[in-house]
C-alpha cells in the first residue's frame, strides 16, 4: 500500500503485526468481546455491574455513546454508562474516573473498557501514520479493596498547546462532514510524528517520577510497569531514564501496534498470560497521547 519495510517498521517502532477488523465490525463489538472476557474471568453477569466506562477516540458513531451500545449487546440491564474521549490517555483516565466511584462507595463493580478501531481513521497511502496504529480493545472491573491494595495514586495533565500535532479534523462541528472534508482526508490521522515523539519521551518520564516521589517508591520498587504501546523507543527511553527493572516493562507493541485506548488494558493481559503481573505487585501505568494527554498511575495488584 506504501513505500516501506518490515525492516523500517520494526527498528523504528517495534511493531511486527498489527490487527484490523473486519468491514462491519466496529468499536463497540471489540469493547464487548473485551467485557465479556473479563467477566469470564471476574466469574460475574454484565448485570452484576453498575456502570460501564468506554474510553475511545473512534466511537462506532457520535452518538448515542458507544457505552449505550456495548450495554444492549451486554445485555447489563439497570447499568448506566459514558463514552472517555482522551485518545491513548483514555483508559487511564477512564480507570481513575472508575476508581471514584468505587472509592465514593457509590459503586461496587464499574466495567472500564479501552477499545479502538484506528482503522476507521487511518490513511492507508500515509506511511508515517498507517504502519503504527492497529484496532484491539481490552476491559479491567473495579472492585473495592482491602487496604493498600488496588489503586494508590496517580498523575494526570493535559497540554492542549499540542492539539496541532496529532488530530483528526474533520466530521467535527469545526469542520463538519461534506464533500470538502473528504477530499481534503479530514477524517483521518493526521501527525507530527517527531513533535509526539519528543514531547511523548520527555512527559512520561516526568509523571511518572512525579508520581514516584509522591508516593516515596524508588524504580526498583516497580514489579511491573504497563506503559502505553506507541513505539518501542519511547518505552525504552522512559524505563530508562527511571531506572526500571528490565524484566518489569511489559512490551506487546510487536503484537498488536498503537491500538490507542486498547494498549494498557491489553499489555496487562499479556502481563498476566506470560506469568508476570501477580497479586500484591506495585504496578506503574504511563501514558501520553492527543491532546496533548498525560497519565500515570500507581497500583497494587489484588487479584
Ligand atoms: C512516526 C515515527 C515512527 C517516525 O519515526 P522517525 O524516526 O521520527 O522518522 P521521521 O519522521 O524523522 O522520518 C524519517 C524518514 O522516514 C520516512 N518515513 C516515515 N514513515 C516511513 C515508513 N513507514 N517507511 C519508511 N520510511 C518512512 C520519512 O518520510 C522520513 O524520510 P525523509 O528523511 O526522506 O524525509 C516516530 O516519529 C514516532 O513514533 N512518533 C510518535 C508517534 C506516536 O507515538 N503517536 C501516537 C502517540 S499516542
Amino acid at each position: 500500500m506504501v513505500e516501506t519495510t518490515d525492516e523500517w517498521i520494526l527498528t523504528r517502532t517495534g511493531i511486527r503485526e498489527r490487527h484490523v477488523v473486519d468491514k462491519g465490525v466496529a468499536t463497540s463489538d471489540l469493547a464487548t468481546e473485551a467485557a465479556k472476557c473479563a467477566l469470564l474471568q471476574r466469574g460475574i453477569e454484565a448485570q452484576d455491574l453498575d456502570a460501564i466506562i468506554v474510553a475511545t477516540v473512534t466511537p462506532d458513531m457520535f452518538f448515542p455513546s458507544t457505552a449505550c451500545l456495548v450495554q444492549h449487546k451486554l445485555g447489563a440491564k439497570g447499568v448506566w454508562g459514558f463514552d472517555l474521549s482522551a485518545a491513548c490517555s483514555a483508559f487511564v483516565y477512564a480507570l481513575q474516573t472508575g476508581t471514584q466511584f468505587i472509592a465514593s462507595g457509590a459503586h461496587k463493580k464499574v466495567m472500564v473498557i479501552g477499545s479502538d478501531t484506528m482503522s476507521s481513521i487511518l490513511d492507508y497511502t500515509d506511511r508515517a501514520t498507517c504502519i503504527l496504529f492497529g484496532d484491539g480493545a481490552g476491559a479491567v472491573i473495579l472492585e473495592p479493596s482491602e487496604d493498600g491494595m488496588g489503586i494508590i495514586d496517580f498523575q494526570h495533565e493535559i497540554d492542549g498547546s499540542g492539539g496541532c500535532s496529532l488530530y483528526m479534523p474533520g466530521g467535527g462541528s469545526l469542520n463538519p462532514s461534506s464533500h470538502e472534508t473528504v477530499d481534503k482526508k479530514m477524517h483521518y490521522v493526521h501527525q507530527d510524528g517527531q513533535a509526539v515523539f519528543k514531547y511523548a519521551v520527555r512527559k512520561m518520564g516526568e509523571v511518572c517520577e512525579t508520581l514516584l516521589a509522591r508516593n516515596v517508591v524508588t524504580a526498583t520498587d516497580i514489579d511491573c510497569f504497563i506503559p502505553h504501546q506507541a513505539n518501542q523507543r519511547i518505552i525504552k527511553a522512559t524505563a530508562d531514564r527511571l531506572g526500571l527493572k528490565p524484566e518489569s516493562i511489559i512490551i506487546n507493541i510487536d503484537r498488536y501496534g498503537n491500538t490507542t485506548a486498547g494498549t494498557i488494558p491489553l499489555a496487562m493481559q499479556t502481563a498476566r498470560e506470560e506469568g508476570r503481573l501477580k497479586k500484591g505487585d506495585l504496578v506503574l501505568l504511563a501514558s501520553v497521547g492527543a491532546g496533548f494527554t498525560v497519565g500515570a498511575t500507581l497500583l497494587r495488584w489484588t487479584i
